[in-house]
C-alpha cells in the first residue's frame, strides 16, 4: 500500500517535472555521438579566446569565410537545461589551417584574421551561441566544428558538428564511423541564410545532448 506521504513526493516530483520540463517531460533525449577530438585541440590558447571567431581583438579586418551563426542549447536527456558549462570550439581557417598547433601544411597560408578557436559559457536556458565562419573541407576531411563541453559534475565531452548537403559527408570517416544513422543525423546541421541577423550570414542549430 501506498502512504499518503508517498503519494505526495510521487506528485511533487511529476508537477516539478513538469514545470521544468514542459509538456515532454517525460521524454527521453537521445545523447549526441562523441567524437574524437582529433589532433587539433590548440597547443597554446591566444588571448582572445571569446565567442566571435570572425574578429580577432586588435585586427582591422575581419576572417575570410562565409559568417556563420552557430548556436544552440546543453540539455541532458530529460530536456532540462545544462548552465554554467564551458562550451569551446575550434576549426580550420577558410584555407585549411588548424591556429595554435604544429601544422606542417605551410603550402597554405594561415588566415590571422581568423580566431580559430573560442569558448563561451551556456546561460540559464543552457544556451551558447559563436559567430564564426562555415566550416571548409581539408584533405582527408568534410567540413566540420569541434565542440568540446566541460563543466563542474560533467564528464569532458568532445564531438564534431557538419554541415547539411555536404557531398563529403558520406565518404569522411569519422562521421561515417557513427554507425546508426539516426545518430549521425544528429551531428549534421542545416545551414540558412540568415540576412535578418547580419548581411551574408548563415545560420544553423546545433543542440548538444549528453548522455
Ligand atoms: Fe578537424
Amino acid at each position: 500500500m501506498i502512504g499518503r506521504r508517498r503519494v505526495l513526493e510521487v506528485l511533487g516530483v511529476a508537477v516539478a517535472g513538469f514545470s521544468l520540463r514542459g509538456p515532454g517531460w517525460a521524454s527521453n533525449l537521445p545523447p549526441t555521438p562523441r567524437q574524437t577530438a582529433g589532433p587539433f585541440y590548440p597547443m597554446a590558447f591566444p588571448s582572445d579566446v571569446d565567442n566571435d571567431l570572425v574578429l580577432v581583438t586588435g585586427h582591422n579586418s575581419p576572417a575570410k569565410g562565409t559568417v556563420t551563426r552557430v548556436s544552440g542549447r546543453l540539455l541532458d536527456p530529460a530536456g532540462r537545461a545544462i548552465a554554467g558549462a564551458r562550451v569551446e570550439i575550434w576549426q580550420c581557417d577558410v584555407n585549411g589551417r588548424y591556429h595554435y598547433v604544429d601544422d606542417d601544411r605551410t603550402d597554405r597560408p594561415i588566415d590571422e584574421n581568423f580566431q580559430g578557436y573560442g569558448q563561451t559559457v551556456t546561460d540559464d536556458a543552457g544556451a551558447y551561441r559563436f559567430r564564426t565562419i562555415r566550416p571548409v573541407p581539408y584533405p582527408g576531411r568534410t567540413p566540420h566544428i569541434h565542440f568540446a563541453v566541460s563543466g563542474s559534475g560533467l564528464q569532458r565531452f568532445t564531438t564534431q558538428m557538419y554541415v547539411a548537403g555536404e557531398p563529403l559527408n558520406q565518404r569522411d570517416g569519422v562521421l561515417m564511423g557513427v554507425r546508426d544513422p539516426a545518430g549521425r543525423a544528429r551531428l549534421i546541421v542545416p545551414l540558412r541564410p540568415a540576412p535578418e541577423i547580419e548581411a551574408n550570414t548563415l545560420a544553423g542549430t546545433f543542440d548538444i545532448v549528453l548522455g
